[in-house]
């Protein structure tokens, strides 16, 4: 069912952020071919989508999201906004995009004393918001796959654990003649990331090291082999990851006035997706006023962080920054593919936005490990990224950098039971010294073992029953039914 599939086609090039020279979308580029600058795609005809007002946008939008046609029901709702070039045939839908918006537990919002909720992204097919740009990278690839009959396509990404899920599971489901590699820096990705690729039937390789290293590895193999990347220097994934911010947008019926975004930050893909996202949506009106921006970064990987933290923009310098192993490890980047993308939207939006209209936080891995837990024991399934988000809003608070009449909106990048290894240390303070992670008693939690194996040997089947039973009450104090 594609009759309702829309009829505008823009006209999309790659924009380099270095050298500012635009390249055909008919080949597969990611770093500028001139000066080696990341790129961003732009439809040059996007200003004429102008000529309808807002409110036909809104509920264009607002009707899609209704929508049964498949290839309009994720991402591809805001087709227009994002990648139109592409013929429904292409577009690959798993599920992606529409995650729940889920307002903080009413006794956590009191804790907070500042209205918030997570965007649950961890609610996304394979479980992040990693998804969101697969969807959008995938569907141009086959559309590259149909047009150039290419019969053999080798895909390969670095990851910290969830792109690489993403991208072997859009590659596994699409088929021929793509073949997914993912490059994992070795114990660095949790085992449930891991397992994901390894379930897909993708080739995965391992390196020592951290993320960095890997994603070194994959340029190396983008710049002087025949491969198709899949990390965010992809720019394709830029785009579709724009979809949160719309949705977003439509969520709060497209007023965004006293709203502020915080997300965390690692290789800074998603960060400059979202601006640009909200970014589009003032230039067509259908957002009056941008929402603030917060990017958090831990202690243990902040160079973004690090950059804005200098006040006068002149004396400004970008430092790529050594590791130290976070608790939010899949942000745990030292040197981010899509800074420049984050200076070029960032200063757009300051632009537009006003001072404190973009701002970054950087917070320890002890109040990641802390926020996330509070979050979840109220109910929530936030990561540690998440965790990351809550603990940033926490901080901006007590900076006087939010008011309580602003709601925080969270990105709850990937599930929590991706990263439960990272609680499982917790609750057993087991986590290495340089973590700097000590459990607070309040947050602890662990299973009670209330009969033993060699108690339940002396007992016949029913009198185990009722021993256990016993030894249940006793723990729970119960009281009888008379
Ligand atoms: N949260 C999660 C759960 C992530 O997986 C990532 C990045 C981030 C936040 C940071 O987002 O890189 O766009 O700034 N993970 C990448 C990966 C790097 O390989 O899975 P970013």
């Amino acid at each position: 069912m594609t009759n309702d599939f829309p009829t505008y086609r823009g006209n999309m090039e790659y924009f380099c952020l270095g050298c500012e020279e635009r390249f055909d979308i008919g080949e597969l580029h990611y770093t500028c071919p001139r000066c080696g600058g990341v790129f961003l795609l732009e439809d040059t005809w996007f200003d004429s989508l102008a000529e309808n007002p807002p409110v036909y946008w809104k509920s264009l939008f607002d009707k899609r999201a209704a929508t049964k046609t498949t290839s309009l029901r994720g991402i591809f709702r805001f087709y227009e906004l994002m990648a139109p070039i592409l013929e429904p045939q292409d577009i690959v839908y798993l599920g992606e995009g529409n995650t729940p918006v889920i307002e903080a537990s009413p006794a956590l919002s009191k804790i907070l004393g500042t209205p918030m909720a997570f965007k649950n992204d961890g609610q996304n097919p394979s479980a992040s918001f990693k998804d969101r740009g697969m969807a959008c990278a995938f569907s141009f690839l086959k559309s590259l796959v149909r047009e150039k009959n290419w019969d053999s396509v080798l895909t390969v990404c670095a990851s910290t654990g969830d792109t690489s899920a993403a991208a072997a599971q859009y590659a596994a489901y699409v088929g021929h003649p793509l073949t997914s590699v993912v490059i994992l820096p070795q114990g660095k990705v949790t085992p449930a990331q891991l397992s994901q690729p390894l379930g897909s039937g993708a080739i995965v390789l391992e390196v020592p090291g951290v993320f960095d290293d890997c994603m070194k590895v994959v340029e190396h193999l983008a710049d002087n082999y025949r491969v198709a990347l899949l990390n965010s220097k992809n720019a394709w994934r830029i785009l579709g990851q724009e979809s949160y911010a719309f949705e977003v947008a439509q969520w709060y019926d497209w007023d965004t006035y006293r709203k502020a975004v915080f997300v965390p930050v690692g290789n800074a893909g998603n960060i400059t997706a979202v601006m640009s996202g909200f970014l589009k949506l003032q230039r067509l009106g259908v957002i009056p006023s941008l929402p603030r921006i917060f990017g958090v970064q831990s202690a243990h990987a902040d160079p973004v962080f690090r950059f804005y933290r200098e006040p006068d923009p002149a004396k400004r310098a970008y430092e790529p920054v050594k590791v130290i192993p976070s608790v939010a490890q899949a942000a745990m980047i030292g040197n981010p593919v899509s800074f420049p993308r984050v200076k070029y939207f960032a200063e757009q939006y300051e632009k537009i936005g006003g001072p404190g209209s973009f701002q970054v936080i950087q917070v320890e891995e002890q109040e990641i490990m802390d926020a996330m837990l509070l979050a979840n024991r109220h109910g929530h399934i936030s990561c540690t990224q998440g965790g990351e988000c809550l603990a940033g809003l926490i901080r901006a608070k007590e900076a006087g950098l939010i008011e309580t009449s602003e709601l925080a909106i969270l990105d709850a990048t990937a599930h929590s039971l991706k990263f439960s290894g990272f609680q499982e240390m917790y609750f057993t303070n087991s986590f290495p010294a340089e973590y700097g992670v000590t459990p607070k008693p309040g947050l602890v939690n662990k299973p009670e073992l209330v009969i033993t194996p060699e108690e339940k040997a002396a007992l016949t089947p029913e009198e185990y029953t009722v021993k256990a039973a016993e030894k249940v009450v006793a723990r729970l104090g119960l009281a009888g039914k008379n």
